[in-house]
């Protein structure tokens, strides 16, 4: 149930709350978190209530409370960027929460007002807008959250629930930066099935993925790469982002068909090298194609996109006992190319013809 007359009540933090401010130069990824948080609640009678910007602070919630039980919990990331006369944006919010609202209906949880709630984060940023770091590259990595509160035991969709959206200064995702990285090809363990909830972005898809993920950084891969659950082939998506593959020019990434998350800078990619020209294609590639690419030569570049990676091109593939070297182990033209583009747009140098981007305050 939507509540459209939501009020946002602001509590601002008071002078001895404020934190002090992390050093931007090893700002790492998600371990640092702003002043103020936005929190809203939900039950049947009133629908969304309770909103408020108000300090960041732990919450208190019952052992009962149905996400320790039954895993009802929905996310999203988003980024804000400083950019020239300490302008700040949002890229695309807009879609963060139409895919939020999404997942929710997935997951039986509420929906909730689109409008309202980047209302209230535009208002979140701006005032914590001196989190918003200035080094280049860096950015307020945003949080959005939904979890279900109600206590008891019973399974079933619960009747409580708690959105609240958090924010933190980043660095760079991987470790690697901009440099590529080494991808493990699963072939035992999958993320998603038919059916499933696979284009959802529910915390149990993450909590599922961390056992291949650990053996694969285990054995020095930065991700690993999933495979379809039916017939072990099909390409669908990596640990942290979509997938693409520049395969004798056709660029390629495996179609929305629900097992994988439909991710905005997937989306943004495809609009881009779509105005550039290029021959573009949602659809199924096996990664046996893949393999046979890296043979003959014609595999060109690849790299995951998503909010936290940006652009992230994969240097080498190990699948089955066998390295894919990909573009000599270097980021290629065009995921330079995208990576520069997507970031000129997002920190607000470059003109956005499709726009994307949010202005805060
Ligand atoms: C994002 O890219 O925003 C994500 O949610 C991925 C997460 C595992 C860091």
């Amino acid at each position: 149930m939507f509540n459209n007359d939501l009020e946002v009540t602001l509590h601002k933090a008071s002078a001895d709350q404020l934190k002090p401010k992390p050093d931007q130069s090893n700002l790492g990824f998600g371990q640092f978190f702003t002043d103020h948080m936005f929190t809203m609640r939900w039950n049947r009678q009133e629908g969304w209530h309770d909103a408020a910007i108000e300090p960041y602070q732990a919450f208190a919630l019952d052992p009962a409370a149905m996400v320790f039980h039954y895993g009802q919990a929905i996310f999203e990331g988003m980024k804000a960027y400083r950019g020239p006369d300490n302008q700040i944006f949002l890229f695309r919010p807009m879609d963060n929460f139409i895919r939020m609202n999404e997942s929710a209906q997935r997951m039986c949880m509420p929906r909730f007002p689109l409008d309202r709630v980047l209302q209230a984060l535009r208002a979140l940023v701006y005032l914590d807008q001196d989190w918003v770091p200035r080094t280049p590259g860096a950015t307020l990595y945003i949080r959005p959250t939904m979890i279900a509160t109600e206590p008891a035991l019973g399974l079933r969709a619960a009747e409580n629930y708690l959105f609240f959206i958090i924010c933190c200064p980043v660095g760079a995702y991987y470790s690697e930066g901009f440099a590529p990285t080494t991808i493990y090809v699963e072939g035992d363990y999958v993320r998603s099935v038919p059916g499933g909830v696979g284009n959802a972005k529910t915390s149990g898809n993450y909590a599922a993925s961390l056992k291949a993920q650990s053996a694969a950084q285990a054995k020095g891969f930065t991700q690993v790469l999933w495979l379809d659950a039916v017939e072990r082939r099909y390409i669908e998506e990596v640990g942290t982002s979509n997938i693409f593959f520049l395969i004798d020019g056709e660029l390629i990434t495996p179609p929305l068909e629900g097992s994988i998350l439909p991710g905005i800078t997937r989306d943004s990619v495809l609009q881009l090298a779509r105005d550039w020209g290029y021959r573009v294609s949602e659809r199924r590639l096996t990664i046996d194609e893949v393999i046979e690419a890296g043979e003959k030569g014609t595999l060109q570049e690849s790299f995951g996109t998503g909010t936290a990676a940006v652009i992230s091109p994969v240097g080498e593939l190990f699948y089955q006992d066998e390295r894919i070297r990909i573009n000599n182990g270097t980021a290629g033209e065009l995921s330079t190319r995208l990576f520069e583009e997507l970031q000129a747009i997002q920190f607000g140098t470059r003109e956005d013809p499709h726009k994307w981007r949010v202005r805060v305050g």
